[in-house]
């Protein structure tokens, strides 16, 4: 027998209410035809602690979508003088997500900053940059992009870290399987999860995937740590 959550959360009744400023993010995103795919509260709550717990100053996001989650990490960063860094390739997104991190009281661009790109073309930059001593690396990694390029993304993510116990979570590895309803006794775990796989066979990293079930149904994540010291590479 399978117990599902109901729809409401224990989290968002009594240890994390939405804020003001997280209600206003998903409702003006809706009000601007944005996706209603955001981190649920809770999960945003989970990022958010997460970002707190490894004590993370320079946070990379992929995929800001409306801003809800940046806000999440944004905030948990905000009183270390930390910043997040956040990248979408869509130019309207990332107005709505600028509008709804300035209304969180998250000052942009000095604690949140959104690039504007494909991850693919910023990531180079940014690496460039922290080479040159011009950006720091970052301790914490939230790849919330399309799902296409995740493993391009996670091995950029551990070459822009800052090293040993930088963290890396990609968000939606178990929904992408099952959307894709290529999961099944009859498919092996390395033809249908390519990034699990390779990530399993990357010794610069150790990691775990989550599965979730709550608000936005069956999910999971995955979390990396990286686990070694990582000498920066010129790209
Ligand atoms: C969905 C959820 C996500 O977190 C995401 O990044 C993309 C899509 C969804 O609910 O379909
Ligand atoms: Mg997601």
């Amino acid at each position: 027998m399978l117990f599902i959550l109901p729809p409401w959360s224990l989290t968002e009744t009594h240890l994390a209410p939405e804020q003001l400023g997280l209600a206003h993010a998903r409702e003006n995103s809706i009000k601007n035809g944005i996706p209603t795919i955001a981190v649920s509260p809770t999960q945003g709550k989970f990022l958010s602690l997460l970002a707190t717990m490894s004590s993370a100053n320079y946070v990379l996001e992929l995929g800001t979508l409306g801003g809800y989650s940046s806000i999440c990490l944004a905030q948990a960063i905000k009183e270390r003088g930390g910043k997040l860094t956040s990248v979408d390739i869509s130019s309207d997104r990332r107005q709505v997500a600028i509008q709804n991190l300035q209304f969180a009281g998250i000052d942009v661009p000095g604690e949140a900053d959104v690039l504007l790109g494909a991850a693919l073309d910023i990531l180079p930059n940014l690496a460039n940059e922290i080479e040159t001593g011009t950006r720091s690396a970052f301790d914490f990694v939230f790849i919330d992009a399309n799902w296409d390029n995740q493993w391009e993304y996670f091995d950029f993510a551990v070459k822009i870290s800052k090293g040993k116990g930088s963290v890396i979570y990609v968000d939606n590895v178990v929904r992408q399987i099952l959307e894709a309803g290529i999961i099944g006794p009859e498919k092996k775990d390395e033809e249908v999860m390519p990034l699990v796989e390779k990530v399993g066979q990357d010794n610069r990293v150790d990691a775990v995937v989550m599965q979730t079930v709550g608000a936005k149904s069956y999910d999971g994540f995955l979390m990396a740590v990286i686990s070694r010291q990582v000498v920066f590479i010129s790209l």
